[in-house]
């Protein structure tokens, strides 16, 4: 296959849409966490040095254990450092000095009226009489309990209807574990905080390439007229990592890969790339849409005999040359456990649009390379002219979505060779986003944290695409409780899961490779 680049040729008609948040107040539950010290502090502080948040703004970091404010904000100079920017040093303090520390229980009452002090002196001493952010980033056992907490304190309580909406609530997948405690916790949210207040964010839909889709599909004339079963075969979904458990074990190992990955990242990606065109890029208009796309997807068959869902967990193999333990040998792993670490299903949508288009959808640990991408197969053309030259069966065209490791937009196409009178091959004509734009993309948690700030939901999912999915995918857990046994285990470092492509070949076709 063949690269062909385009080129940006006219910078002028850059239509951009940027917005600053205003004064705000952000208070960050679970301030220890890996992720709080990789991604949320350093992308405030991307944002804060950016200017496109006020200085009219302070940070609480708030857990159990005892640390004076120069101890936490050493902490998030030395992962701001590790995360690898390098604006640390120009404003460093303008943003360290409004970072500060709350200790607490996070269910008792106490912590809640320390935190209601600090933050009226704090609102006074940065003039900041706007937003009130509460992130949680804390087990999902833990974020009712503080959801309730936060209510009876009155630090987040009541936002009147009708009113803006300046208190907040950020919370992180996985949203439940399953139908009834994802309504459960939906009920324990909803005592306090309005839907237009919640905010639960995936950070996939924080990613360039996925926010692109849309952008792709109603910004251009060229693909929509296509974008139905007419013309598209089927679509793939993948989300391949090379790394393991990693030092998450405990978490993971009750999770597993359908919780963890399919039932957020991978059907919010599905829903952009199969609902339809929202009324207006209005954040309920959007979701609106992806939360009937949600609805409309047909029930799976959890019997294996089936293959319609199909897991897998990894065993010992190789990683970059190295070798890597099985998934039951890493540290905090049950030895005995039955967690899939990888997911493939075969989902029909029930729609005008996409009646009889496969969508297959994979995820797993520990494969032979990170790739996260959506490819779009188009049908074959019905009748080959070249028969006559012993063309019969052209490939197909296949646009591809790649959103890590190298962001871009992929479509294939069939062109004849200089040379000889009929000689074909594949192009490719290629996007490559940083190449195209010359500029990193940004990391995910700044878009999504800007948009909190500024009261934006479209990237966030709302409660009505949450149970869908779970409905949909009730009876496969039921089934894989029962019948825990049946897990195939893959070698670490493999491209190929039999089962998986068992269940793609079923219905004729192949995995695009990882
Ligand atoms: C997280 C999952 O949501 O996404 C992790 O909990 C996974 O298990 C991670 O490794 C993958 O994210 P990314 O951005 O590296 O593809």
């Amino acid at each position: 296959m063949k690269e062909i680049f385009p080129i940006l040729r006219d910078r002028r008609p850059m239509l951009c849409i940027e917005t600053a948040a205003g004064p705000s107040a952000v208070v960050v539950f679970g301030a220890s966490g890996d992720l709080t010290h990789r991604k949320l502090f350093p992308s405030l502080y991307e944002l804060f040095s950016g200017d496109l948040i006020s200085k009219q703004f302070y940070l609480i970091g708030c857990r159990r254990s005892p640390l004076s404010d120069l101890q936490f904000r050493r902490g998030i100079q030395d992962a701001n450092g590790a995360s690898g920017s390098d604006k640390w040093p120009a404003q460093s303090e303008a943003f360290l000095e409004r970072c500060f520390y709350v200790q607490g229980d996070y269910r008792s009452a106490e912590l809640y009226r320390l935190l209601q002090d600090r933050m009226a002196q704090l609102d006074k001493q940065f003039r900041v009489d706007g937003v009130r952010l509460f992130y949680l980033s804390v087990p999902p056992k833990v974020v009712e309990d503080i959801a309730e907490r936060l209510a009876e304190s009155k630090l987040a309580c009541p936002a009147a209807p009708g009113h803006p909406q300046n208190v907040r609530l950020v919370i992180e997948k996985p949203f439940g574990r399953d139908l009834k405690s994802a309504i459960e916790l939906d009920r324990k949210l909803h005592l306090c905080f309005q839907e237009s207040q919640i905010y639960r964010i995936d950070h996939y839909l924080g990613k360039e390439t996925v926010q692109n889709i849309l952008v792709f599909r109603f910004a251009n004339s060229l693909f929509e007229p296509l974008w139905n079963r007419n013309y598209i075969d089927h679509v793939q979904i993948t989300i391949a990592e090379s790394l393991g458990v990693e030092h998450r074990a405990g978490y993971y190992d009750q999770t597993g890969a359908l919780r963890d990955m399919f039932q957020n990242h991978m059907l919010q990606m599905l829903s952009l790339v199969a609902m339809e065109p929202p009324a207006s890029f209005a954040a309920d208009h959007v979701r609106d849409e992806k939360a009937k796309l949600l609805r409309s997807l047909a029930p799976v068959s959890p019997n294996p005999q089936d293959m319609q869902i199909v897991r897998a967990q990894y065993g010992p193999g190789i990683i970059n040359g190295k070798p890597a333990v099985g998934y039951r040998q890493e540290k905090g792993v049950d030895p005995q456990s039955f967690t899939e670490t990888f997911v493939a299903a075969r989902l029909m949508v029930d729609n005008w649009r996409w009646k009889g288009v496969p969508f297959y959808l994979r995820t797993g640990k520990r494969l032979s390379r990170k790739l996260t991408e959506i490819v779009v197969v188009f049908k074959s053309i019905p009748h080959s002219l070249f028969q006559d030259v012993g063309i019969e069966e052209m490939p197909q065209n296949v646009l591809r979505f790649q959103i890590q490791p190298q962001e871009g937009t992929f479509l294939s196409l069939q062109a004849k060779r200089p040379g000889s009178k009929i000689c074909m091959s594949t192009l490719e004509m290629a996007v490559d986003y940083q190449k195209v734009f010359g500029v990193e993309m940004p990391e995910a948690y700044q878009r999504l944290l800007l948009d909190c700030l500024i009261g934006d939901q479209t990237l966030f999912t709302r409660q009505d695409s949450i149970i869908p999915t779970w409905e949909l995918l009730q009876p496969i857990i039921d089934q894989w409780i029962y019948n825990r046994e049946d897990i195939y285990i893959y070698q670490s470092g493999t491209s190929k899961i039999d089962p998986a492509d068992k269940l793609i070949q079923k219905t004729g076709h192949y995995w695009n490779t990882i």
